[in-house]
């Protein structure tokens, strides 16, 4: 988490600082911080709380300096505070950093530090950095590029590193280990973020750093060397989306905007995957080394909503392919030993393609000799890096906190996916032709769906007074029922938990009393009756239920049934999932909630 900031050129470095953490607040919200240099001195400003309080004690006037760093912080180590704020500086305030992950090693060096009398004033892992760098510098008599290659060396953990000084003030420092950095420039600048939307506004090729690798950046250009200061390589790519893409576009949230970006979200996602002879085309998944015909099993590996979507993709594999499929949080994931050899098919999931936990699992898989896939969003990203193939969700930036675009590309490619694994495997996906055939109508019932938002808003009042809420749905439709109450708790603040419908009588219905806000889906028509039954049991229990359901579903007596539109079993939990991230919108907007900045969240969890 965290979101960084670099600049140096010939203008004043903050309108790029403020503009780039403003794009990156999705990443952590909790305090704010700019230092700008010069010849002279540094400058440095933090607050506590989001970034529109640090702007109110900037004086943009009084900032000509064109160099500087800015920081927006998600606290590990240390409470949100204006004192644990970054930057970090030294004692004489000749050099100032920003950091993001976490120095694991940071007691160790802060006592060497403390016991060689350096003060410390923050509670952070991360001012050890810029101590130690202090230390290096003077050790090695004012050479900045080789004190930091020294500091970097003895760190161990996750970092991206952003660094000014007074000694060098026209110059940008900056260091990478498994933390994302972006480098752009103009003709007379250059700057760094800690992701591309940082910098679309000023350019759209961009350098990704890599592992182990530091960047020197000034006005004229940028030197990357790696940690033993071996010139590196430089690939530059270029983003696949537009400023406009970044920006609200006239609604009152990123989510709601993102929300209906999903049409054609899920349009972009399919673009070159329906061949038109009706086949799916994953060349990607061609290509790997399995030997198809004896692979024993498949893990889907995420966390959080991109979990929900493994969940999804299994229960929809397993039922064509006799493999044995598994979902798995990655956080979990290492701690279960699982068999992985070269029979084993490893698919990651992952928006940012930074998730720290999600990572190690791939590393984890990858060490063993398993077959490693990513599905993500970020091109470029660390996860895609790491696998040995990546397919892309073409969702573009999501910056709402609560994921919503991310999630339903994500099915439709898994969907994808699924079929493709089903062929090479010699399985039998039922309602192949189907599925393929309304891949392609997909976009054009998320159309239809978003029309339901009236009913969705509507629905939203149940909950007003309500503390609790539950989720329930069988097969294809629990972790929809996941999502839906994640979405629900991260910005509405409202209990909410998913069960399987037929396990709720099994405890949680203890739980359901008057009025109690059911949400059940049964979409599947060969189970819908089974979760029927449940329902009444709640409504006997005296909860107001609403029941989402397919268009031919038979269904009477009940007070609020929404029907999906038209559209194959299989991929009809995908409209659904709208509803819901509907459903929990306007739930917080009734309470008054931000709902792009939820408390306590991330986006982008870069620690495990
Ligand atoms: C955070 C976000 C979730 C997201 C999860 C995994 O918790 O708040 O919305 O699902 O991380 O993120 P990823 O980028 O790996 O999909």
């Amino acid at each position: 988490m965290c979101g960084i900031t670099g600049f140096t050129g010939k203008e004043s470095a903050l309108p790029f600082l403020l503009q780039g953490l403003e794009r990156l607040e999705y990443r952590g919200y909790d305090s704010a911080g700019i230092t700008l240099v010069d010849h002279e001195k540094m400058t440095t400003y933090k607050a506590k709380g989001k970034l529109a309080d640090l702007k109110k004690i900037i004086d943009p006037e009084a900032c000509p300096q064109c160099a500087g760093i800015g920081h927006t912080r998600w606290a590990t180590h240390g409470v949100p505070s204006q004192l644990n704020a970054h930057p970090h500086s030294n004692a004489d305030s000749t050099i100032s950093l920003v950091h993001n992950g976490i120095i694991e090693n940071y007691q160790k060096i802060k006592k060497d530090l403390l016991a060689r009398g350096y003060v410390f004033r923050s509670e952070t892992d991360s001012e050890v950095v810029v101590h130690l760098l202090d230390s290096w510098y003077r050790r090695l008599n004012g050479d900045m590029e080789e004190a930091l290659r020294h500091t970097v060396r003895e760190l161990e953990g996750s970092f991206a590193l952003c660094i000014v000084t007074t000694y060098i003030p026209d110059k940008v420092f900056v260091a990478k280990k498994e933390s994302p950095m972006v480098i752009g420039r103009t003709a007379d600048s250059s700057f760094c973020g800690s992701d591309a939307t940082a910098l679309i506004a000023y350019t759209k090729e961009v350098l990704v750093l890599e592992d182990g690798q530091i960047a020197v950046l000034s006005a004229d250009g940028i030197k990357v060397t790696d940690f033993d200061g071996n010139p590196a390589e430089q690939a530059w790519i270029s983003i696949p989306y537009d400023i406009e893409a970044a920006q609200k576009g006239g609604y009152d949230s990123y989510m709601m905007k993102e929300i209906h970006e999903q049409p054609r979200a899920v349009r972009e996602t399919l673009r070159g995957r329906l061949s038109p002879e009706g086949k799916i085309l994953m060349p990607e998944l061609d290509q790997l080394p399995v030997r198809w015909n004896e692979l024993k099993r498949i893990y889907f590996i995420a966390c959080g909503t991109a979990y929900h979507a493994c969940i999804y993709a299994k229960t929809l594999l397993q039922k064509a392919v006799h493999v044995t499929c598994i979902a798995e949080p990655a956080s979990e994931f290492r701690y279960e030993e699982p068999v992985l050899d070269r029979d084993t098919l490893c698919i990651f999931v992952s928006q940012s393609g930074e998730t720290a936990d999600t990572l190690a699992a791939v590393k984890l898989a990858k060490a063993e000799g398993a077959h490693t896939f990513a599905v993500t969003n970020v091109l470029g990203s660390s996860l895609a890096r790491a696998a040995d193939a990546t397919v892309y969700t073409c969702a573009g930036p999501e910056i709402a906190v609560a994921s919503t675009k991310a999630y339903t590309t994500q099915l439709v490619l898994l969907a994808c996916i699924d079929i493709r694994l089903s062929e090479l495997l010699g399985g039998r996906m039922p309602d192949k032709e189907r599925i393929i055939t309304d891949l392609n109508n997909l976009p054009a019932v998320l159309d239809r769906t978003l029309d339901m938002e009236p009913m969705m808003e509507r629905l939203a009042v149940l909950l007003q007074d309500q503390r609790d809420a539950y989720f329930i749905g069988r097969q294809l439709d629990y972790p929809t029922a996941l999502e839906g109450a994640l979405k629900l708790k991260e910005i509405s603040y409202i209990h909410a938990d998913a069960y399987y419908a037929g396990e709720l009588k099994h405890g949680p219905i203890a739980l359901i009393e008057k009025d109690t806000v059911v949400m059940a889906l049964a979409t599947q028509a060969e189970i819908a009756a089974k979760t029927f039954s449940n329902i009444q049991e709640t409504i006997a229990r005296g909860a107001r239920v609403i029941i989402i359901t397919g268009p031919d579903i038979p269904v009477s007596g009940f007070e609020n049934v929404l029907r999906l539109p038209e559209i194959a079993p299989q991929l009809i939990d995908i409209p659904a999932a709208v509803l819901l991230q509907q459903f929990a919108y306007f739930a917080a907007v009734n309470k008054g909630c931000d709902i792009d900045q939820p408390r306590n969240l991330a986006k982008s969890v870069t620690v495990e």
